[in-house]
């Protein structure tokens, strides 16, 4: 049985299948964000910093799990690659990043649906592949990899970002206790692909160009700030009525904790990557 929400296929729709929800989960933890760098701004930085014949224009961009589209409205606009095509599981969201995408002159943008362990892409077909925040949901991350190493041109370059295993930890202290008495006891959200296994992973696949680490810190200006994330977080046990409520679950946040800022971390990390020697 999968126990982990992230990697439950009969969760992915509650998770996933609604654009609202996820803006919403996202605007309450970048309104409590204090420090780290903005990630799209981060993985058009390391592609210029990395990419070979710079100078030249980029054809095809793939931005691998791309839910809303937030980090290909950025690779369009700063990459302006000839071609950006979005691939994401989730056509809740793909009708999203649709909507947001604006009108980037000389780059054809696409949006299609797709399972990143099969990628609707030719082999050899991406002079950069971004895979941000979505290999943690798959069992076999590896096999991803693998695929979006298939996909890359020569001399492409991957640029995969994911979170640290403990991101967050602080949030469970709030649900321990009545509310979840396993809440600090629950497999992380991100077990299969960490910051601490990503890199062995990726280069079995690929040959590994460089990996950065940034502390993302947050501060959550009281319980009910606390309540708009915790409420979307599929990894408690909360009670019915609590889960994907951010008021009832403020409430009772409020009868058992001092109404005061909540500070949290997630380290990012980032791991460029190449095919294999001969390929570059
Ligand atoms: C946390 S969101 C990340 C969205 C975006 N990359 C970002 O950085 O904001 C994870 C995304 O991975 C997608 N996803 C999950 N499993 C997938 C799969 N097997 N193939 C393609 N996309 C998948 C989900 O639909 C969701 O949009």
């Amino acid at each position: 049985m999968i126990t982990n929400p992230f990697l439950d296929p009969d969760r992915q729709g509650e998770l996933y299948g609604n654009a609202t929800r996820l803006a919403s989960r996202s605007s309450a933890l970048m309104r409590a964000k204090t420090a780290g760098r903005f990630v799209p701004e981060v993985i058009v930085q390391l592609a210029q910093a990395h990419r070979a014949g710079a100078d030249r224009r980029l054809g095809l961009v793939a931005d691998i799990g791309c839910g809303r589209g937030t980090s290909s409205r950025v690779l369009a606009k700063q990459l302006k690659p000839q071609q950006l095509v979005g691939i994401d599981a989730s056509p809740a969201l793909l009708a999203a990043a649709r909507s947001r995408a604006g009108h980037y002159p000389g780059t054809q943008v696409a949006f299609l649906q797709g399972d990143f362990h099969q990628l609707p892409l030719p082999d050899d077909s991406c002079e950069l592949a971004v895979a941000a925040f979505c290999l943690y949901h798959s069992l076999d991350p590896g096999r991803a990899i693998v695929e979006i190493a298939r996909s890359l041109a020569p001399g492409g370059l991957a640029v995969l970002v994911t979170k640290a295993l403990d991101s967050y930890r602080e949030m469970d202290a709030l649900v321990a206790g009545p509310l979840d008495p396993r809440a600090e006891r629950h497999e992380s959200l991100y077990a299969t692909a960490h910051g601490g296994n990503l890199a062995d992973m990726a280069q079995w696949a690929m040959d590994l160009v460089a990996v950065e680490r940034e502390e993302h810190r947050f501060e959550f200006s009281g319980l009910d700030h606390a309540a708009e994330y915790l409420a979307t977080n599929p990894k408690y046990d909360l009670a019915p009525g609590l889960y994907g409520n951010p008021g009832a679950l403020a409430a009772a946040l409020h009868e058992w904790h001092p109404d005061k800022p909540i500070t949290t971390t997630s380290v990012i990390t980032y791991l460029v990557a190449r095919p294999h020697g001969g390929r570059t």
